[in-house]
């Protein structure tokens, strides 16, 4: 049988037919006025969604991972120092990139399943009496333990030290609420896989003047993915090389049904969707890896499995017997988690589905799950029922 089913990966995510379909369009001369009537409102739908009211757009034919390496290399110089805190396997591996890069990392390490510790960075930020911190990194969305941080927060916390703020929103931008402007983000960071629901295969990048400016006097290396030479051929609707014209009018498609949907929509069916999967957790009697609600992300659950079961097993039966994809658990609690993304294109009934496998999972591998509790829990709150309990209690 030839039938997909969704996919319940924490990304890539499903792509609606409409974005296929905008992909898949015939070669253009991406030096000709039809690239700029395509490029122009990609950028423009950008600006939108990450909330910028200055500064510029790139948008990079990369990934996230390339994300991180073009926002470092263009604003930074060998040895300068950053702060970063480790609390899941995306800010580490933030981290590691940094430390190759050859820059001085500082880090703040804190317990996988914790957000960024707001508290400690604004310490070492008021110690930093010498300004030596360029940059502080922030994993908006750990995607490895399903734990949102607190970035207004960062902000604030950073008070009146002069280190640009760098934002990982790779699985939050496009799916939860993102304010660049209102943050105070010096560089927003997502990829064209997750929220705007396209293939992998561009990293999307909204950078303030203050970045802009502090890519005048950075030293790192830099060459295919140099801010200078997208902004220079920007000006005109253009690129430095060749740009990944398909992917750049699927961006623009994506932007407009989230638009159509309206941000805000979007932004209530994640929160609900995942509200859905928490509530189907509970009723299986586990608990999600973020240990408090202030930090549950409205993308990916990381569901922490009973003691003496394996989350990696749960995956590869989901895969093998069901054709349906989980995530695995990453780094520190490899085995102890499985994950349940939700989000890009999914509806209530989508992540039912998915809910339904993951029960037929568990009783398949014998653990102590009964099957329909999840689902019967979602399906409660779905169709209302728990809302209006609640608004009863
Ligand atoms: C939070 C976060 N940052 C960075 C990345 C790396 O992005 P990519 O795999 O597109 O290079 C991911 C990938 O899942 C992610 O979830």
């Amino acid at each position: 049988m030839s039938a997909q089913n969704p996919v319940f990966i924490p990304g890539p995510t499903n792509i609606p037919d409409a974005i296929r379909k905008a992909v898949d369009i015939a070669t253009l001369d991406h030096r000709s006025p039809a690239f700029a009537r395509l490029f122009k409102p990609a950028v423009a739908g950008v600006r939108r969604v990450l909330g910028m009211d200055q500064g510029e757009v790139i948008i990079l034919p990369s990934t996230g991972t390339g994300g991180w390496e073009a926002a470092m290399t263009n604003t930074l110089s060998p040895g300068d120092t950053v702060l970063a805190a480790r609390f899941g396997m995306f800010s580490h591996r933030w981290i590691d990139m940094c430390q190759r890069l050859g820059l001085n990392v500082q880090v703040i390490e804190a317990p996988w399943g914790q957000g960024a510790p707001l508290a400690a960075i604004g310490a070492a930020l008021r110690a930093d009496n010498g300004h030596q911190i360029k940059a502080v990194l922030a994993t908006h969305n750990e995607t490895a333990t399903g734990v949102k941080s607190d970035i207004a927060g960062i902000r604030a916390a950073m008070a009146d030290h002069p280190a640009m703020l760098f934002v990982d929103g790779v699985s939050s931008i496009g799916s939860m609420p993102f304010d660049m402007a209102g943050w105070g983000v010096d560089i927003a960071i997502a990829g064209s896989q997750k929220g705007f629901m396209l293939p992998a295969g561009l990293a999307i990048l909204g950078i303030s003047p203050k970045a802009i400016a502090a890519m005048e006097t950075a030293t790192l290396p830099r060459c295919f993915f140099d801010f200078r030479d997208m902004l220079r051929t920007y000006a005109t609707g253009g690129y430095p090389y060749t740009p990944a014209v398909g992917l750049i009018a699927g961006l623009a498609r994506s932007i407009e049904m989230l638009e159509d949907e309206g941000l805000e929509a979007v932004y209530a069916r994640h929160a609900r969707l995942a509200e859905g999967v928490r509530r189907a957790v509970a009723a299986w009697g586990m608990v999600p890896c973020a240990i408090s609600p202030d930090l549950y992300s409205d993308t990916v659950t990381a569901v922490v499995v009973p003691a003496g079961c394996n989350g990696t097993d749960l995956v590869q039966l989901a895969a093998s017997k069901y054709g349906v994809a989980f995530g695995v658990g990453l780094g520190e609690v490899a085995g102890k988690v499985f994950r349940i993304g939700h989000l890009g294109s999914l509806t209530d009934v989508m992540v039912l589905a998915g809910l339904a496998t993951a029960e037929m999972c568990m009783a398949d591998l014998g653990w102590p799950v009964r099957l329909g509790s999840g689902v019967a829990a979602a399906q409660e709150f779905y169709r209302g029922g728990s809302v209006a309990a609640r608004a009863a209690a």
